[in-house]
């Protein structure tokens, strides 16, 4: 018996294992089955070069928007999971990063002010079933006093950032295994020794998904100078 053996073809160019997936506003929350970026990019620039208009209706975080966007064309989004809305609404909205810094500074403030006693707040816990089967109370406490500066703010765009990174710091300071999508609870033991820095761990993620916007922003206004700069000579 004769064996013939098709030829194998390994195209490289779908290759993405040593990029970074986390650039821009990419780096905001995680989702699961996320698409990379990279994707994405590859794919607009395949199929859709001279493109006005992308539309994703299962946009999930909205990769493929912030992609999109990043290119200068418009980009739409759909997506059953309201989660999913708010991190890729978050991730496309754009607002003068002075703006956020107002608020990140009266965020610290505020922090502060809860520390030393400064501040004392009439806190309103949350009353969903099993909170205290999920939350220490130490951790329910500092939540609490997180949501309510977040509920606070006027800004819609600042408060969908500040959300965002409010729901990361729910789940990690939570009593789950964070290394699942699942939720399954922390062994006895891994419970008694876990005592997340809540506000360290806010805190973190909002410096992370600010230097995220930064360098969205900064892209954003570098593509549309390039467009800008594009129409003049062609009108020439
Ligand atoms: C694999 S995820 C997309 C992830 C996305 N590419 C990203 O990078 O974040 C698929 C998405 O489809 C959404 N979905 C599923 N059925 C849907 C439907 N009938 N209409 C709108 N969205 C739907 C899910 O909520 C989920 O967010």
């Amino acid at each position: 018996m004769v064996m013939i053996s098709t030829p194998k073809y390994i195209d490289t160019t779908w290759d993405f294992r040593y990029a970074n997936t986390k650039e821009y506003t990419h780096c905001f929350h995680n989702y699961p089955a996320m698409m990379i970026p990279q994707i994405a990019n590859k794919l607009i620039n395949l199929y859709g070069k001279n493109a006005k208009t992308l539309f994703d209706p299962y946009c999930g975080t909205g990769t493929s928007l912030v992609e999109a966007n990043l290119k200068g064309i418009n980009a739409y989004g759909t997506d059953l999971n309201p989660m999913a809305r708010l991190i890729a609404e978050a991730k496309t909205t754009t607002f003068e990063l002075q703006i956020l810094d107002l608020y990140l500074k009266e965020f610290n403030d505020f922090i502060f002010s809860l520390n030393f006693g400064i501040e004392k707040i009439n806190i309103v816990f949350p009353n969903f079933k099993n909170i205290d089967f999920w939350f220490k109370k130490e951790t329910k406490e500092k939540l609490a006093n997180i949501k309510y500066f977040i509920n606070n703010i006027k800004d819609e765009r600042v408060k969908k950032f500040f959300l965002v990174v409010f729901s990361e710091t729910v789940r990690e300071s939570s009593l789950t295994r964070n290394s699942e999508f699942k939720l399954y609870r922390m062994s006895e033991k891994q419970r008694e020794n876990f005592n997340p820095d809540v506000y360290g761990m806010i805190n973190s993620k909002l410096a992370r998904n600010r230097i995220g916007l930064k360098d969205y922003l900064e892209q954003k206004k570098i593509v549309q100078k390039q467009t800008f700069v594009a129409l003049i000579l062609l009108k020439r």
